[in-house]
């Protein structure tokens, strides 16, 4: 699926550059990479996230799962080859945001290591900061909040993660949120502190 199919192609650098638009915007380009299951707090999270560095005069965009498979990935399911397709996709996405300087926020599921992996690999080293949005199965499923555990459980739906869908955990995340545990505020803080600590903002 991945394979380079068209022939005759060249690139072209362009003469305004990550750099030059960065100086212009304030801040470097990069990809926070909000991964972890369904209703773990990924989407709540990132655009709290952006709320604050919109305040604070940043460009921001966020890549919402749910809204992305609405269109640019309307043709992908959840079977394993799809959801390799719709990361990378994503991951493609986020690496031309952070080209144009933007701070791009993804927040889906990606349940697969290797995935995020070839994601981080687009974009140079620093700028893809994966945030695991850590937090127990039993709590994702308690709060349901689009109802989609109890049509898993009953069986309505299929490779639903965490289920009978794997989950991958991040084994070095740059970022662990445990959203269980913390408030929504208290998430966000920690975020924002990392990126100054490391010059994003
Ligand atoms: S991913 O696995 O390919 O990264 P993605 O984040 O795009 O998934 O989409 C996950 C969202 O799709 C869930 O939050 C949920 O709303 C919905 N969804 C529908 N079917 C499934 C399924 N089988 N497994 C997981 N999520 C599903």
């Amino acid at each position: 699926m991945t394979e380079q199919k068209a022939t005759n192609i060249t690139w072209h650098e362009a003469d305004i550059t990550r750099e030059t638009r960065e100086k212009m915007l304030n801040q470097k380009g990069a990809v926070l990479w909000f991964t972890g299951l369904s209703g773990s707090g990924k989407s709540t999270l990132a655009h709290a996230v952006e709320k604050k560095l919109f305040e604070t005069g940043h460009l921001t965009y966020v890549l919402d799962g749910d809204n992305i498979r609405h269109g640019l990935n309307k043709n992908l399911g959840f079977s394993p080859e799809d959801r390799e397709e719709n990361i990378r996709r994503i991951g493609e996405v986020a690496k031309l945001f952070t080209d144009a300087g933007v701070i791009a926020m993804t927040a889906f599921i990606s349940p697969y290591r290797t995935d995020r992996d070839k994601a981080r690999s687009l974009v140079d080293k620093g700028r893809f900061i994966e945030i695991f949005c850590q937090c127990a199965l039993d709590e994702c499923e308690k709060r349901d909040p689009k109802g989609l555990y109890k049509k898993a459980r009953a069986g309505e739906i299929k490779q639903f993660t965490g289920i009978d869908a794997p989950y991958e955990a991040p084994e070095a995340p740059e970022i662990v949120i445990e959203t269980d545990k913390l408030t929504l505020a208290e998430s966000v803080d920690h975020v924002l502190a990392f990126l100054e600590k490391v010059a994003i903002i």
